[in-house]
Parts: C-alpha cells; sequence; structure tokens
C-alpha cells in the first residue's frame, strides 16, 4: 500500500515518513523478543500511514515555505500511529480476522489472548511518547482512545439489529475513526506550533476527513474485491455491521424489505452477494458517496485560512482525492 498521495506535495513528507518507521520501530524495543516479534508484526506489513501524514503535513500548515520538520513532530505522528495499530490489534480479535494488510492477522498467528496485550503493549507505548510531548498531547491522546472505544462500543451494541439508525451510525463512526483522525492533526498543530484557534480548524479538518474517510470504507467493502482490500470484502454484513448505505438500502421502499428478511442474522457468503446486490440496486452507495463528499467538503471549508500554505493546500487535496478515487466505482 502507499502513501495518500496528494500529501507528497509536502516536500519532506517521504523522509519524514522513512523518519516515522525508525520510530515505530524503536517504539516496539523490548527485552521480551515474543513480545516484541508481535508488536513489530503489523508495523512490518506497512500500512498507508494516513495518520502520520495527516499529523505532520498538519504542522506544516502555518507557514508557506517548508523547514525541516521538528523530531516532536514525528514523534506526535508515532503515537498517533501505534493507537491506530493497536485499535487494529483489538479489531481484528473481535472481528476473528484472518488476515489484515494482506499478511495473516496478529490473533490468527498467535491467538486472541496475545492479540489484546500485544494491543495494549503499543497503546502503552503511544501514551509514554505521548508524555514526553506534554501534558495536553498526553491528555489528548488519552480521551481519543477513550472516545474508540466508545465508538466500536456503539457498534457492538447494534450488530445484526436491523433497527440501526443512521444517527447511531454516525455516532458510532465519529468515535472509532474521525477523533483519531482529528487527534493526528490537532496534535501536529499543538507541538507544530500553529496558533491556537487555527488548532481548532485543524482538528475541524481532521474530524471531517475522518467522517468521509469511514464512509467510504465501509462503501468500498460493498464494492471492492478482497486482493483491493487486503482482507474479505462484504465482511461488514457478515458480522452484522450495518453501514450507511445497508441502513439507507433497508429504509428503501422496494428493496428493503427483501434485505432486511435477509439480514438481522449470521449470513453466508451466498446471502452477502444477494444483500450486496439490494445494496446495489437500491441507490444507497450513490447517496453515501454524496455524503462523503459533503464531509469532504466540510474539511475543506475549515481549511480557509491555510488556503496559502503549502500544508494546507496538500491536506485539502487529500480529501478531494479520498472522494473521487471511489466515485468511479459507482455504478
Ligand atoms: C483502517 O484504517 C481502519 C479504519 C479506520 C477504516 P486504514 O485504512 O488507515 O488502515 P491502514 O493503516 O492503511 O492499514
Ligand atoms: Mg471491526
Ligand atoms: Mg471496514
Amino acid at each position: 500500500m502507499s502513501t495518500t498521495s496528494p500529501l507528497e506535495q509536502v516536500p519532506t513528507l517521504a523522509n519524514d515518513l522513512l523518519r516515522v518507521e525508525e520510530q515505530l520501530q524503536s517504539a516496539v524495543a523490548t527485552d521480551n523478543e515474543l513480545l516484541q516479534d508481535i508488536a513489530a508484526h503489523l508495523i512490518s506489513a506497512g500500512g498507508k500511514r494516513v495518520r502520520p501524514g495527516f499529523c505532520i503535513t498538519a504542522s506544516a500548515a502555518a507557514s508557506q515555505d517548508f523547514t525541516p520538520t521538528e523530531l516532536d513532530v514525528i514523534l506526535g505522528a508515532v503515537a498517533v500511529e501505534l493507537v491506530h495499530q493497536g485499535s487494529l490489534y483489538h479489531d481484528d480479535v473481535m472481528d476473528s480476522a484472518e488476515t489484515r494488510r494482506t499478511v495473516e492477522s496478529v490473533n490468527s498467528k498467535w491467538g486472541n489472548h496475545q492479540a489484546i496485550l500485544a494491543g495494549d503493549f503499543l497503546l502503552g507505548r503511544a501514551s509514554e511518547i505521548a508524555a514526553s510531548l506534554g501534558v495536553e498531547v498526553a491528555g489528548l491522546l488519552a480521551s481519543t482512545i477513550s472516545q474508540l472505544c466508545d465508538g466500536q462500543v456503539r457498534e457492538l451494541e447494534y450488530v445484526y439489529r436491523i433497527d440501526r439508525t443512521e444517527e447511531s451510525y454516525l455516532k458510532s463512526i465519529d468515535g472509532k475513526t474521525a477523533s483519531l483522525l482529528a487527534a493526528a492533526c490537532r496534535i501536529g498543530g499543538i507541538v507544530g506550533g500553529i496558533e491556537r484557534d487555527r488548532i481548532d480548524h485543524l482538528t475541524t479538518f481532521g474530524r471531517a476527513y475522518g467522517m468521509a474517510f469511514q464512509v467510504i470504507d465501509d462503501i468500498l467493502d460493498l464494492t471492492a474485491t478482497d486482493e483491493e482490500l487486503g482482507k474479505p470484502a462484504g465482511n461488514d454484513m457478515i458480522e452484522g455491521v450495518y453501514t450507511l448505505p445497508v441502513i439507507r438500502a433497508m429504509a428503501h421502499g422496494e428493496v428493503g424489505p427483501s434485505l432486511q428478511q435477509l439480514l438481522g442474522r449470521p449470513i453466508d457468503t451466498t446471502a452477502r452477494d444477494e444483500a450486496r446486490e439490494l445494496v446495489r440496486s437500491s441507490g444507497a452507495l450513490k447517496s453515501a458517496h454524496a455524503d462523503a463528499r459533503r464531509y469532504a467538503d466540510q474539511a475543506n471549508d475549515a481549511l480557509r485560512s491555510f488556503a496559502d500554505t503549502a500544508g494546507g493546500s496538500a491536506l485539502k487535496a487529500a480529501a478531494d482525492h479520498l472522494v473521487d478515487k471511489v466515485e468511479k466505482l459507482i455504478v
């Protein structure tokens, strides 16, 4: 998987992300060899590093020129990525996932207990790094971890429930995804020394981008192939997680009742394919995409005061790129 390409407008970014990789490996170093192997597994498997990219780019949104990125910004990016990774370890246990980022999942390779503990270890390391960046960053990272849990529990509450509402879905993705992207941008702003009111704009950007990001991820689960995702496609419906397009399709006058009949319980891959077809035919993918576009527009509005900065225009390009690339997948 490659870096979010529009951020490559930031001339220091490629090198900064190499620094992030080195610091990620150092962060999981311990004399406990087994723990280190488990904790390094997904880091070594790659990933798009969206959150570190945003943290670094947000820190560069203050001025027109790029200066070498401070070590503290790199460490902020690493703390955020470690929280993301820790949440993936736990997510794969909850979903009994066998693959992640095209490699065997941690739970499948070592077991659930090991995956839970190594995920906790990553959160612990992230907290240590955040504490080294000051009380504000430490508090922000801690409250973000709480929000991730809140969002995940809200998702669990509605598993296999065909009465899941759009409102409940939106609250859940705000916690489980948007809060961490908001924190990535906010930490970049704080550590990068950006003025207070402008830090709030970066945070608003991150949150709205995060909402668009998750809606797109949920659309892709219904449209992409296993190969494109690096994990099994259509898994959300199998797991009973009914996302925005599915909630909308269930409310559709014609296909809604058939879809509701099919869902509400564990299903096999044949029923999943049938359900995917119903969602597609309802127009709900298109309508969910329009929501993603609206969040991306909100994200871009928050960047108004950064229009003349290279960091600001790179963030804006990233939001446009996210929704543009999915548009052609929806027929
Ligand atoms: C996946 O995040 C989990 C979501 C919040 C949608 P990413 O798509 O950023 O995963 P990696 O880090 O690139 O593997
Ligand atoms: Mg999950
Ligand atoms: Mg998904």
